[in-house]
């Protein structure tokens, strides 16, 4: 699903497909990378979510600072959402999951019960950019391999219901929003996570960005990696991305060794990580 070349007339018509698709559902599951809590939603959600339920998940737990989430999950609740971390991959059951939904339909189910519907079927779709694992989120919640359906823009399809064991059916069509890439820090970040695979940003910038994010936040781990020390510091970038590259024996290969940085990121070489700051939020 990462293959779309979005441009004004695909968000458009995205946007409209949600649209419709929105009416047929009782809860919206958003789903982000935990990585990128801010910069993987895209704020267009929030303009045409309205009134419906919404539950934030925090996709690829693993991967994330388990510090920074919980802030993140205690930040979402002061913004009156409700949200949970998840670990999509390695969790077969996502019962937070079914359990949160149960939890945020309970008012509705309840009243559908006291009318003599007995047993109500909540409706729920995934939506969120490319890559944040809506596919693997349908697949377990489904129990078994399905055929998702991307948001080809401008094909429309009869919708189609995934089952599931729980009282809940999903759309087997998610919502595929665009990252908001409001500006170039957000593209630098989604690309350095993967989230935009083949980015059109030059890779020494993200490799740049991705060893001062690191000397700030992750330091030990950078030094350990690369075989830094605090001196490395005082370089600058064109400088420290140098050493870096001598120090992997790359002599002064800058393209091999921002592939390197790029690839030791996203395969979590340097341990779990969150870009998006909670300390930042306020600037
Ligand atoms: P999408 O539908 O939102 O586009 O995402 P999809 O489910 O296809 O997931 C994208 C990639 O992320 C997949 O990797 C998937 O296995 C991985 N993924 C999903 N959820 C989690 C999670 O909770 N933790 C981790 N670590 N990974 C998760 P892939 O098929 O190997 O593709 P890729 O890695 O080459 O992108």
């Amino acid at each position: 699903m990462s293959d779309i070349n979005w441009y004004p007339g695909h968000m458009n018509k995205a946007k409209i497909q949600i649209q419709e698709r929105l009416k047929l559902v009782d809860v919206v599951l958003e789903i982000r990378d935990a990585r990128l809590p801010d910069s993987s939603r895209n704020p267009v959600l929030d303009q045409i979510i309205q009134d419906k339920k919404r539950i934030i998940v925090l996709n690829k737990a693993d991967l994330a600072d388990p510090r920074e989430t919980k802030e993140w999950i205690k930040y979402s609740k002061q913004q009156g959402n409700f949200s949970l971390a998840l670990d999509s991959q390695h969790n077969s059951k996502l019962t937070d999951i079914v359990t949160a939904v149960n939890t945020v339909m309970k008012p509705k189910v309840d009243k559908m019960k006291s009318a003599g519907v007995k047993n109500y079927t909540i409706r729920a779709m995934c939506i969120g950019i490319p890559n944040v694992g809506k596919s693997t989120i349908l697949n377990k919640l489904a129990g078994k391999t399905v055929a998702v359906t991307g948001n080809k823009p401008g094909v429309t399809k009869n919708q189609n219901w995934i089952k599931t064991k729980y009282s809940i059916e999903l759309l087997d069509t998610p919502g595929v929003l665009w990252p908001k890439i409001s500006d170039h820090i957000v593209g630098l970040k989604l690309a350095l996570s993967g989230a935009i695979k083949d980015s059109i940003l030059n890779k020494e910038d993200i490799a740049t960005y991705a060893l001062d994010f690191f000397s700030v936040y992750y330091q030990k781990s950078l030094f350990k990696t690369y075989h830094l020390t605090q001196d490395d510091l005082e370089l600058t970038d064109d400088q420290l991305l140098l050493q870096v590259s001598q120090n992997l024996g790359y002599k002064d290969d800058y393209e091999r060794a921002s592939e390197r940085i790029i690839n030791d990121v996203r395969n979590s070489i340097l341990g779990r990580y969150t870009l998006d700051r909670i300390e930042n939020m306020n600037e």
